[in-house]
């Protein structure tokens, strides 16, 4: 963060003193990083008191000026230096999805809507300095996008992007506030949970540079339709200025529709036909890594991926535009791409252990458009590049895909319909409960025999399973969302070493 006194970030925030005189807080600066877990502070940091599910922040207020926080920011004074915000000053609908508690969602309200501020003022300052901020959207990839946007930006500058996925109301002003003088971009993961979300967030850092996905039925439950959903990723086209750019995947039409809601210029990306930015005829390798010629209007190159999955391909084609507009080279772009690996982890993190079992670990989440991509890219990966090679034992752990409201059942039986239809040899459902009993029974409905489609309780009796019967060369796929807790199988399938076991 840039340097600020205590005292002004009071001011910034509209929070009072506790336990620190205003001459202290006008002589203490805060030099270090904004955290939320005091086992992160180091000297000079901000320490975030958050009320949440398990923890209380305040309780831990102490211990992060005793590591070094130059103050705490918190809902109540904590015994140390602090600045104080209260629930009656912030927005009295203030959501506070990244807090479990009822009780202490008021005051965490209160430290997330002071912490928006305090983005937003910096976000402020560093644009007038020449920062550039990059906003991406979307159902699925802005997490593959925004780690694809940091590695093609990087040749060109000093770049701030969000570990992982850090793109709600928490994680989205923390990683605005790791900027600082020093940054020339600024990418941001954005994500909502209901309408106004992705405007709000937008707000806090407007985004000179926007890029949309998809829209595809992630957290359909809460949204109600798809035109709900539509219409909040358009909220980041609509936070572009005049003078910015959007950056829109036309292959999606809702997100080509979102072009007449943007005052901004827009850049058009395609994989299907010629557009701005856009893709020659895509083939795969034998770890499904696209390679493609990328044109625009600065000419042709040759990219060939260093991440799985064909929809990777509209993924880097929004990275390349985004990097072109921000006045990159197009070998610079290729030589970016081919460099970039997946960063984040459980997304399509595809190794080969030394039996030769690949493992693709896609277990971070899932949503019925990547469960598709997923499935693509393990019969492509069991299939080969070589139509004269053997083809490959397939596996599908898969378990369920939250938050799909009233289409769950449909979704799951969809799933289960397609694993047959690409092949797949054996399916094995992970969980109980009428989801993934619709999955099962998608497959079999569909044709599959005998052992080829099996439910397992949990994820110790998958991996259980998978011990004794995978094979060498064996593919195997695991994925569901989060909640289902299948990066545990992922993790233990990718580090064993089938040697142990003879
Ligand atoms: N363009 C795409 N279309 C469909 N699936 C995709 C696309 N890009 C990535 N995926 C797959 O979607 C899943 C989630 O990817 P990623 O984490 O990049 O998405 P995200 O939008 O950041 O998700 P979240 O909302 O959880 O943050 C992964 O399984 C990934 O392989
Ligand atoms: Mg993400």
């Amino acid at each position: 963060m840039i340097a600020l006194t205590v005292a002004q970030i009071a001011e910034i925030v509209g929070g009072r003193l506790a336990d620190i005189s205003p001459e202290q807080a006008a002589r203490t600066v805060v030099t270090g990083t904004v955290e939320f877990d005091s086992r992160r502070i180091a000297p000079g940091g901000l320490f975030l008191a958050l009320p949440g599910a398990r923890a209380d922040g305040h309780d831990h207020a102490a211990a992060a000026v005793a590591a070094g926080a130059a103050a705490v920011l918190a809902a109540r004074p904590v015994g140390v230096p602090a600045i104080v915000v209260s629930p009656a000053d912030s927005a009295p609908d203030s959501r506070s999805g990244a807090l479990e508690h009822d009780d202490a969602a008021g005051s965490g309200a209160a430290v997330l809507a002071a912490l928006a501020k305090l983005a937003a003022a910096v976000s402020a300052v560093l644009v007038a300095k020449g920062l550039t901020i990059v906003g991406i959207t979307g159902s699925s990839g802005k997490t593959s996008t925004k780690d694809l946007i940091a590695a093609v930006l990087a040749p060109l500058g000093e770049v701030v992007a969000p570990p992982g996925s850090f793109n709600n109301e928490l994680g989205h002003p923390w990683t605005v506030l790791r900027a600082d003088e020093n940054t020339d971009y600024l990418v941001l993961e954005l994500s909502a949970r209901h309408r106004g979300n992705i405007a709000e967030l937008a707000a806090i850092a407007p985004p000179q540079v926007a890029v949309v996905l998809n829209v595809g039925t992630a957290h359909l439950g809460e949204f109600g339709s798809r035109e709900a959903i539509a219409e909040t990723k358009a909220e980041l086209a609509q936070a572009v200025p005049e003078s910015g750019v959007v950056v829109l995947n036309v292959d999606d039409p809702a997100v080509a529709a979102m072009a007449g809601k943007t005052a901004a210029r827009v850049v058009r990306v395609s994989r299907a036909a010629p557009a701005d930015v856009w893709a020659g005829p895509v083939a795969l390798d034998e770890l499904a890594r696209p390679r493609f010629t990328l044109h625009s209007g600065q000419g042709e190159s040759q990219v060939r991926l260093g991440v799985s999955g064909d929809h990777q391909v509209g993924n880097a084609l929004c990275a390349a535009a985004v990097a072109l507009e921000c006045g990159a080279t197009p070998q610079q772009v290729t030589d970016a791409l081919a460099g970039a690996g997946p960063i984040s982890r459980h997304r399509m993190q595809v190794s080969t252990r030394a039996d030769g079992v690949t493992v693709i670990d896609d277990s971070y989440n899932a949503n019925p458009d990547s469960m598709r991509a997923a499935l693509q890219a393990l019969a492509w990966i069991a299939r080969g590049e070589d139509p004269g090679a053997e083809v490959r034992r397939s596996w599908a752990v898969l378990g369920e895909m939250a938050e799909l409201g009233e289409d769950a059942i449909s979704e799951h039986d969809r799933i289960g319909r397609l694993a047959v239809r690409l092949d797949v040899s054996r399916l094995i459902v992970v969980g109980v409960g009428r989801s993934m009993g619709a999955m099962l029974h998608g497959a079999v409905m569909e044709g599959s025999w005998g052992a080829e489609a099996t439910a397992v309780q949990d994820v110790d009796a998958a991996l259980a399973l998978l011990r004794s019967e995978l094979r060498p060369g064996d593919v195997v796929l695991v994925k569901a969302s989060n909640s289902a807790g299948l990066t545990a199988l992922a993790e233990a399938l990718t580090s064993e070493d089938p040697g142990d076991r003879r």
